[in-house]
């Protein structure tokens, strides 16, 4: 017993000098970003488990300066405060930070990294990133993009035109997104009360829940393998049951593929593996094996309807607490459309439409903390080293809410955009990327941008949203954990507009 006791103190001691001495070196070594004390392999605890990390984040930096080290249990994170700080690092140094983290849940949900958001900076990323962005931008050719908005929107508008009370328009606006996104890779237009769709829905907000809040295993990944927690285990049944379902469309598709028909996104990847095929392209082929293939549909689907949903319910939220500016949009779609349908040739005219979209995407704060990213060498960002293989993120609510280049930045401002004639003005503001930059930027930005303007503008072009009488809008905000915010839950209420044209 002695024996055993002594031993372990002996261990115990050893590896407390080991962690101090590799520690001292490291420092010595690098000039590391400064951050809070913190206590020795627990972190930052307070500050990594706050949902309010991002704005805990910003206090800490106005002491420790834009870039600051945190402590993610025995894990260094540096976060990013400023555009002036992410520029250097994403754009200036833009391959030195591409890489990404491994993290026991990242790992899970993507088989092992085999996706794109999740993989790192590698020949097998470089290749599937190449793939997507070409069958993504298949839909922006002709009126692909505007006819399958049409048809699934008006699906969803005329059953909340059927709505007589006060109603959550959330939930119509997350299937509608959803139904997208599902057009999108797998070619179906599927009912409203379809149940698949709402079982991917539920699966996708539960994923969401259990991500946002944090699992122990991805600050002590060795948890899951010895004592896994009840979390763990539940998130494992939940992706196996996401992942049958993505399979089994992944499956259909392959069996009913059509060679030079092109039905979606999922073909898209099939007619890019038959490619490889006929090009006897060995290496590709290798990359673009089923497992790969499916992560890149379920990162197209997750990574698309999650931000562009949760986007929409903020430009929901922010025109029924400023009537007067959404009467104003809806006099230029007015004007642009008249009883027209609004459509991508119209895209230039929406400008206050596109103005209020973009202060959505700055004050909604749909990315979070964003994807981490990680060093794949040593590098430096704000005149501090950055050693190799250090998660690195940026912190996209404190470039939208800098005062150094937002006026008023806590005020839902459309007009901040918009130049003396109302037209948007030709360039974005400096501090203002929701998409992020460099080699890691949104794969989806260019479809994100005309999907969700021309959504804002069929809403309301359709409805007057209003808060029910007597009514204020709900100011609070929900934290969804890692900087991501959601509007609290609030009722509707939606007047047709269609007779007022
Ligand atoms: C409001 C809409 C959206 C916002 C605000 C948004 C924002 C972001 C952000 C911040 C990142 C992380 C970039 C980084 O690592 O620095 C990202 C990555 C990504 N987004 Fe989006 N996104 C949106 C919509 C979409 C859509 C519609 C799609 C697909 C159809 C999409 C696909 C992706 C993919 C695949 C990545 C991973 C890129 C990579 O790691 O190489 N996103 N997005």
């Amino acid at each position: 017993m002695i024996n055993v006791s002594i031993n372990t103190q002996t261990v115990l001691a050893g590896v407390s000098i080991g962690l101090v001495v590799y520690y001292v070196i490291k420092r010595m070594r690098y000039r590391l970003p400064p951050g809070p004390r913190c206590i020795p392999v627990i972190g930052n605890y307070s500050v990594y488990t706050s949902l309010e990390i991002h704005k805990k984040a910003v206090e800490l930096s106005k002491n420790y300066g834009p870039v600051l080290s945190l402590s993610f249990g025995p894990q260094t994170w540096i976060i990013l405060n400023n555009i002036d700080v992410v520029l250097e690092a994403m754009v200036k140094r833009k391959a030195d930070f591409a890489g990404r983290p491994k993290f026991a849940s990242g790992d899970l949900f993507t088989e092992g990294g085999k996706d794109i958001a999740f993989s790192t900076y590698s020949p097998t990323w470089k290749l599937h990133r190449k793939i997507a962005g070409k069958a993504l931008r298949h839909y922006l050719q002709g009126n692909l993009l505007e006819n399958m908005i049409q048809d699934n929107m008006n699906k969803f508008l005329d059953k909340m035109a059927e709505e007589k009370e006060p109603f959550c328009a959330k939930d119509y606006i997350d299937l509608m997104v959803f139904h997208q996104l599902y057009t999108i890779c797998f070619g179906e237009k599927r009912a409203v009360e379809d149940p698949e769709v709402k079982g991917l829905l539920k699966l996708d907000e539960d994923l969401l829940n259990d991500l946002g809040s944090g699992v122990l295993e991805d600050a002590f990944p060795y948890f899951k393998d010895i004592f896994p927690t009840a979390k763990w285990k539940k998130l494992v049944s939940k992706i196996e049951e996401l992942y049958a379902i993505l399979r089994a469309k992944f499956k259909e598709h392959m069996d009913t593929f059509e060679p030079g028909i092109n039905r979606d996104f999922t073909d898209s990847l099939l007619i890019a593996r038959q490619e490889a095929e006929n090009e006897g392209d060995e290496a590709a082929l290798e990359k673009l094996d089923d497992t790969h293939l499916v992560q890149t549909i379920s990162d197209i689907f997750f990574a698309g309807v999650d931000t562009t949903r949760m986007t929409m319910d903020w430009f929901v939220y922010f025109m029924t607490k400023h009537p007067e500016i959404q009467s104003k949009c809806q006099e230029e779609i007015d004007r642009v459309v008249g009883s027209g349908i609004p459509s991508m040739k119209n895209r230039n005219d929406f400008d206050l439409t596109e103005a209020c979209l973009f202060e959505t995407l700055r004050m909604g704060n749909v990315a979070g903390l964003g994807v981490p990213h990680m060093t794949i060498c040593d590098s430096q960002v704000g005149g501090y080293d950055i050693p190799k293989g250090t998660t690195v993120m940026i912190n996209h609510w404190a470039l939208h809410h800098d005062p150094k280049y937002w006026k008023d930045h806590e005020s839902f401002d459309p007009y901040r955009y918009l130049d003396e004639n109302g037209k948007m003005k030709p360039t974005r503001p400096d501090s203002w990327l929701p998409f992020s930059a460099g080699r890691r930027v949104c794969l989806g930005e260019n479809v994100a941008k005309p999907e969700l303007l021309l959504m804002c503008a069929n809403i309301l072009q359709r409805f007057e949203i209003r808060l029910p009488d007597g009514v204020k809008a709900n100011p609070e905000y929900k934290m969804m954990g890692f900087g991501l915010e959601l509007p609290s839950e609030y009722k509707v209420i939606v007047k047709e507009r269609a007779k007022n044209r």
